[in-house]
């Protein structure tokens, strides 16, 4: 999990793990978020030892610039580091699985699959995918990843895999995910909701939300005038939707120098990874050697507190 500095103790979730004391500040692993108005360089999180007989699940994040992976415990603790590779372009469902199945051939056992995609999915089958090639649209790829694999594999959209590793369960949550393109999660109490694609909503000046602060923007109007950008999107979506809690996550969330107010929290790459367990729950109990062999693209249910997040 993320390490990170915190203030006040982390609520006691069953799944908690570490805290660490070094150099007079304390840190969580788990914590997902920060408070910060600023986003801190990601810090790596420690990886554990696999403990004999738990399940073990590879997580993967389909990105419209990069793919990730890494291998998650029982618990959604990193057992591997974070693979990453550029996402081929063109970005045909044979381009992109060759390059994953090349990734993950260095990270070793896992015995399920959990995959964020970067667009609309429902049954583990992809209806839209906006930055990536066209003919992913009626791919199966949670059975075409399951057969490759030989585990069972789950397939939800990325931003909603991203909030799983963020939300506290409570009330309405909202995540906003700044990549290439731009991600939009929303949980009520610890739900799903699923594919809510504001992304591609009109926004502004003719422009939707995406093409205002997705990759593209930032890079054509700079850093200064894309923080602009989102501060906008963000007191737009603020009145409509009242969310109790805003993250702001995603590669270029690292870019945003803005004064949050404190219900706005940046939170930090790598949940799109580790948010892939609560695909799988209600999670392993920390002792539980059994491992799922029915192949299913269901998501998870709400996970309320419990979970890889910890709150900050
Ligand atoms: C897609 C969303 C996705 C987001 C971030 C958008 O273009 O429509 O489904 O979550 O990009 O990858």
């Amino acid at each position: 999990m993320l390490l990170l500095e915190g203030a006040a103790d982390p609520l006691p979730l069953p799944y908690r793990t570490d805290r660490l004391t070094e150099g007079g500040r304390t840190f969580y692993a788990g914590a997902m978020t920060q408070r910060s108005s600023q986003a801190e360089p990601e810090t790596l999180p420690a990886k554990k030892a696999h403990r004999p007989g738990t399940v073990r699940t590879l997580a993967v994040d389909i990105g419209g610039t990069g793919l990730k992976a890494m291998v998650l415990d029982h618990q959604g603790s990193p057992l591997t580091d974070r693979a990453r590779v550029l996402t081929p372009r063109p970005a045909t469902p044979k381009a992109v699985l060759r390059a994953l199945l090349a990734l993950i051939a260095g990270l070793g056992e896992f015995e399920r699959v959990s995959v964020g995609f970067p667009g609309v999915v429902i049954d583990g089958v992809i209806r839209t995918a906006p930055n990536l090639h066209p003919s992913w649209r009626g791919h199966n790829l949670a059975r075409e990843l399951a057969q490759k694999t030989r585990r069972p594999t789950r397939v939800l959209n990325d931003a909603g895999v991203q909030g799983f590793g963020v939300v506290e369960g409570r009330g309405l949550e909202m995540l906003l995910t700044l990549g290439t393109g731009m991600g939009c999660a929303l949980f009520i109490d610890g739900k799903y909701v699923p594919n809510l694609e504001l992304a591609h909503h009109p926004f502004r000046h003719g422009k939707t939300y995406e093409e205002y602060v997705g990759g593209a923007a930032l890079a054509k109007v700079g850093k200064k005038k894309w923080n602009r950008r989102v501060e906008r999107v963000v007191a737009q979506v603020e009145p409509v939707w009242n969310p109790r809690q805003i993250y702001l996550g995603g590669g270029n969330a690292k870019h945003l120098k803005m004064k949050l107010p404190p219900h706005v929290k940046i939170t930090q790459n790598l949940a799109g990874l580790v948010g892939g367990i609560a695909l799988w729950e209600p999670p392993e109990p920390p002792d539980k050697t059994e491992v799922r062999v029915a192949e299913s693209t269901r998501p998870g249910r709400g996970r309320g507190r419990r979970g890889a997040r910890v709150k900050p």
